[in-house]
Parts: C-alpha cells; sequence; structure tokens
C-alpha cells in the first residue's frame, strides 16, 4: 500500500483571509454571528439581509482591517438576488466563494389553523430562498471566479429532522433544506463546490424569542447540555464547515443542539 502523506507536514491552510464571505439574514442572529466569526478568521464579508439598516450595523460590529460590505436582498426575489450578487461581486472585485444561507423566518401555529399565506411565506423564505441565492452565487462563481472553489453552508433546524408542534411549515422547510443541501452536495462536489448544512436547536436570538417559554423549558429539558444555545456556538461551526479544515464534508447535517433530538 503507498505511504500516505503526512498531513502534520502539509496541513494546507486554514485561513480564511483572502475570502469573500456572503450570508444571508447578516443583520441578526446567528447570521450576525456567523459575519463576525468569519472576518475574525480573515474573510471579507458581504453582509445580505432584507433589512439593510440591521446589515449596516453588523457591518459596525466587524473587526477593522478588511473592506466589508452590506447588500440589500430579499432572498424569496429572483431579481434581488441576482442583484445583490452583482453588487457583492462589483464591490468586492470578484464573486464571493463562499455562502451561508441563513436568512429565516418562523411562525407558530396549529397545523389546522395555518393559512396558505403563512405556509407560503415560510416555504419562499426558507426553501426557495436558498435554491435562488444558491443558483445566484454558484453561477457568478464558476462564470467570474479566478478561483472556483467554494462552500456553502445552510442553515437548517432539528425540527426539519425531528418535527415540531406549532411550526409545520417550518419544519417542512427545513425538512426540505436538509434534501437541497444533499442534492446541491451531490451535484456541485464535483465543481469543487463543498454544501453541508447545520440543524440548531433553539438558539437566543430575536427568531428563537419567538419560541414560547414552556417550548425553551421543553427543549432545555431535553437537551442533555440543559440550556439553549448561543449564535455564537453556531457561528464556529458554520466557520468550519467554510474551512479547508472540513475539506473532507459534503452532504453532512451537523447538529448544533446540546444533544437535543440525536
Ligand atoms: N434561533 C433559533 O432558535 C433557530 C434554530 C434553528 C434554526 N434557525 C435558523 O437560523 C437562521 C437564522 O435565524 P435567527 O435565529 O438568527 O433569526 P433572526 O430573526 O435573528 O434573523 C433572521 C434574519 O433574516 C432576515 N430575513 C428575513 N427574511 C428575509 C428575506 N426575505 N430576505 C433576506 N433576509 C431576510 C431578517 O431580516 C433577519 O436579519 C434561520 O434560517 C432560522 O430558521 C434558528
Amino acid at each position: 500500500m503507498a505511504a500516505s502523506a503526512d498531513t502534520t507536514t502539509t496541513t494546507p491552510s486554514y485561513t480564511l483571509t483572502g475570502k469573500i464571505a456572503l450570508v444571508t439574514g447578516g443583520g441578526s442572529g446567528i447570521g450576525r454571528a456567523c459575519c463576525q466569526v468569519l472576518a475574525r478568521e480573515g474573510a471579507r464579508l458581504v453582509v445580505a439581509d432584507i433589512n439593510l439598516q440591521a446589515a449596516k450595523h453588523t457591518l459596525t460590529l466587524l473587526p477593522v482591517g478588511q473592506q466589508h460590505v452590506a447588500v440589500a436582498v430579499d432572498v424569496r426575489d429572483r431579481r434581488s438576488v441576482e442583484a445583490a450578487m452583482k453588487a457583492a461581486q462589483d464591490q468586492c472585485g470578484a464573486p464571493p466563494s463562499l455562502l451561508v444561507n441563513c436568512a429565516g423566518v418562523t411562525n407558530l401555529a396549529p397545523f389546522l389553523e395555518t393559512d396558505d399565506d403563512a405556509w407560503q411565506k415560510i416555504i419562499d423564505v426558507n426553501l426557495t430562498g436558498i435554491f435562488l441565492v444558491t443558483q445566484a452565487f454558484v453561477r457568478s462563481l464558476l462564470e467570474n471566479g479566478k478561483d472556483a472553489k467554494g462552500a456553502i453552508v445552510n442553515i437548517a433546524s432539528i425540527v426539519g429532522k425531528t418535527g415540531c408542534p406549532l411550526m409545520c411549515g417550518y419544519s417542512a422547510s427545513k425538512g426540505g433544506v436538509i434534501s437541497l443541501t444533499k442534492t446541491c452536495a451531490a451535484e456541485l462536489a464535483s465543481k469543487a463546490i463543498r454544501v453541508n448544512c447545520v440543524l440548531p436547536a433553539v438558539i437566543d436570538t430575536p427568531m428563537g424569542a419567538m419560541v414560547p417559554e414552556e417550548t425553551h423549558e421543553l427543549f432545555k429539558r431535553l437537551a442533555p447540555l440543559g440550556r439553549l444555545g448561543r449564535p455564537e456556538e453556531v457561528a464556529e461551526v458554520v466557520t468550519f464547515l467554510l474551512s479547508e479544515r472540513s475539506s473532507y464534508m459534503v452532504g453532512a447535517c451537523v447538529e448544533v443542539t446540546g444533544g437535543y433530538g440525536m
């Protein structure tokens, strides 16, 4: 058998310096924490959000040294997504090669009381949004990137695997994200673009605060760690999945749940 390379002496560069990373939903919660951790690791950030003011506020929280930019995007709308991707490329001088699909919404209602509009809005943002942004990102990277190597992390949810009372649209959208992640991962690996997703449980963000207190208590009771997660705890995993540290991970669904739902 051929001797394998000594990885202790041939370790690739793990820094994100020189990489451009686009984070949707970067104006709040987990997306904002992803921007902060990715910038700490050297990436130049494109903070993309439907709320441009919030995206601009994220810029003020990033370490100085890189010229980070904020762009407005509505991930539900193809034209808005393509315009945001073009703005990112124009302002950074190259297309992003790292993507975090984090924009998301939720809605709590019993299954029988969920109306068409509430259902459709969740599917449009959480699932169609990832379809549209990923297509635009991959096209721009393959057409314009000098080094077309890329990585994508989708923010799904543990309820995409387990389901959850009062969250039929949300859970279904996240189940769709898990499935879409695996299909994109299988198709894009040959183009040197790795796709993975993370499945958080309840995380302490504005969206997490919409979950009723009794549900918080239930998640805490069922999680061996006995507490909710912090946005930066998700962001560290996302950053790992975007970096060359995870170079052999494709189509993985990494649970960040304190042990809930394992
Ligand atoms: N917080 C949790 O408990 C939790 C758990 C599992 C998964 N998640 C997922 O993590 C992601 C981030 O959630 P969060 O808790 O940080 O929520 P958040 O509400 O704090 O942030 C969501 C961000 O998405 C943006 N956004 C909403 N609709 C958009 C659109 N159409 N186009 C562009 N941007 C849009 C919002 O403006 C906001 O900045 C979501 O996909 C969510 O489903 C959250």
